[in-house]
């Protein structure tokens, strides 16, 4: 089946967060079940772009705001595992970030090219599969848009990774989208605002989220889009991400001070955690646990500061941070960093050759996220023998057990606050020095499969169910 995938992100070429793995892993997998998928995404100004060479496939023009952007399709010109197409709009698209304060424009002008090139190919895609809010308003293109007419009969999935971000805009704004009959105008409408989340919740054919539990969580908390949700309930599927065990593999991961499988993972680890105390001066013999992450609400990393300035001295740890986001929390962090100089590091920033070691070494990975649609992290921590902490929610209560549970090796708190995040972190130093337990999850976590391999079949079986 041929599958196009369009998204803001993808690994390696430009990743914020988990939907860039999701998008560079999920084709891969799909072409070894023998599907054919590709990517359609934007082309960014960032280290991957400038250090690679591309060739022209399609040459077009966007009209949008009053200007006629001229655009481009480009593609590698090396071979490699999955295509990834690249729309190129220089003014708008070339930016070395990848979101800002407003995309609206931005966005709009990289779906509407998509949507042009797409309409020019001879033998249509079987699939057009789209991810999050940025390209949240092709369902609607495709289907109410008169220059994509031809479109309207391919199945749409809709993919929601997080829906606390929906990227409203106001109705002052319709006149961007290309003209459709204006009496389906309410299909753009939530609560008196254009929202291409909703809008795509409404036309897709199919909507996933990336959990089941966050499926059954955005029925009651969805930033306004529980109702909307429970009506479309009948289209809704929330399928669990797998992980690239190719890119996240201990045994071969180039960023790792020493490679590891699980029958010698106790010595691998160490040699990892040894590099990290040394970087940052921390006792080898104390549990090190680590958050690596967005600097959001949501991750629950605005509790740290209070955490650790009440308890983190009568706590026999070390805790390194790797993140960024919020500048308060950023700030408060790094002032902890004077104050606790031999046990707490907060290392600013995205780093993600650091944050592959920081798998591999540390003891306990902390996600005390107060909402988490599926969640990455823990599933790295797991393939890399490192225990997760989490909290009960979504895509976290689907692949953690806490350890007092049958088959259970994770630690897990029911409520996101800094009493039971201290909790936690007393029974990892208990566990800590239980070392025959401790080596039993280990090798226990490292044989859990969160491969693509499973999840590629769902969203398999959900094309198939929506081609017949
Ligand atoms: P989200 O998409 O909400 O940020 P996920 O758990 O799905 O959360 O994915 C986060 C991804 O981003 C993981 O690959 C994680 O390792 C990576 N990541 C987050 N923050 C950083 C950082 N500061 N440095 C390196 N990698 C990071
Ligand atoms: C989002 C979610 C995260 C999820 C990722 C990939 O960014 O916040 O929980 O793992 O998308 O689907």
């Amino acid at each position: 089946m041929a599958i196009i995938h369009v998204a803001a992100e993808c690994f390696p070429v430009a990743k914020v967060g988990g939907l860039a793995d999701v998008v560079g892993a999920l084709p891969k997998f799909q072409n070894k079940n023998n599907q054919k998928a590709e990517v359609i995404m934007p082309f960014y100004n960032l280290p991957f772009t400038q250090k690679n060479k591309f060739k022209e496939i399609y040459k077009g023009e966007v009209p949008i705001s009053g200007t006629n952007y001229t655009f481009r399709v480009v593609n590698l010109s090396k071979k490699s595992e999955f295509t990834i197409n690249f729309i190129d709009i220089p003014e708008l698209l070339y930016t070395e970030y990848v979101y800002s304060q407003d995309d609206t424009i931005r966005f709009l002008a990289f779906q509407i090219a998509v949507l042009k090139w797409i309409s020019s190919w001879e033998n249509k895609p079987e699939i057009i599969h789209v991810h999050d809010h940025h390209t949240a308003l092709i369902p609607f293109m495709m289907t109410q848009s008169y220059q994509f007419d031809v479109l309207k009969n391919i199945p749409t999935v809709f993919t929601i990774h997080n829906a606390q971000y929906q990227g409203w805009f106001s109705h002052e704004k319709v006149g961007l989208i290309p003209k459709f009959d204006f009496s389906k105008v309410g299909l753009l409408d939530w609560n008196g605002e254009i929202n291409p989340m909703a809008t795509a919740i409404k036309c897709a054919w199919a909507v996933t989220t990336v959990s089941p539990s966050y499926m059954e969580e955005l029925k009651h908390k969805a930033n306004g889009l529980e109702d909307l949700l429970k009506h479309e309930s009948g289209k809704c599927i929330g399928i669990l991400n797998g992980i690239d065990t190719e890119v996240w593999n201990p045994e071969t991961d180039e960023y790792l001070k020493k490679n590891y499988k699980r029958t010698n993972a106790i010595s691998g680890k160490k040699t990892n955690k040894n590099w990290l105390c040394e970087q940052y001066e921390f006792d080898k013999n104390k549990p090190l646990i680590a958050f690596i992450g967005r600097f959001v609400h949501d991750k629950g990393c605005d509790l740290f500061a209070e955490l650790f300035t009440s308890y983190l001295k009568e706590l026999d740890v070390s805790i390194l941070i790797l993140g960024s986001g919020d500048t308060k929390i950023q700030e408060d962090l790094t002032n902890l960093n004077a104050i606790f100089r031999d046990k707490y590091k907060y290392v600013a920033g995205y780093n993600e050759a650091l944050s592959h070691v920081i798998y591999a070494g540390a003891d306990f990975l902390l996600m005390p996220s107060r909402v988490e649609p599926c969640g990455l992290n823990q599933m790295y921590s797991l393939r890399y023998g490192t225990i997760p902490i989490v909290n009960n929610v979504g895509g976290l209560k689907d692949t953690i057990i806490d350890y007092r549970r049958p088959d259970g090796f994770g630690i897990v708190i029911t409520e996101s606050n800094v009493l039971e995040i201290k909790r936690a972190l007393d029974e990892a130093v208990q566990l800590y020095d239980n070392q025959v337990l401790l080596k039993q999850i280990k090798n226990q976590i490292m044989k859990i499969d969160h491969s693509w391999l499973a999840s590629a079949k769902e969203y398999q079986q959900l094309y198939k169910k929506l081609k017949n």
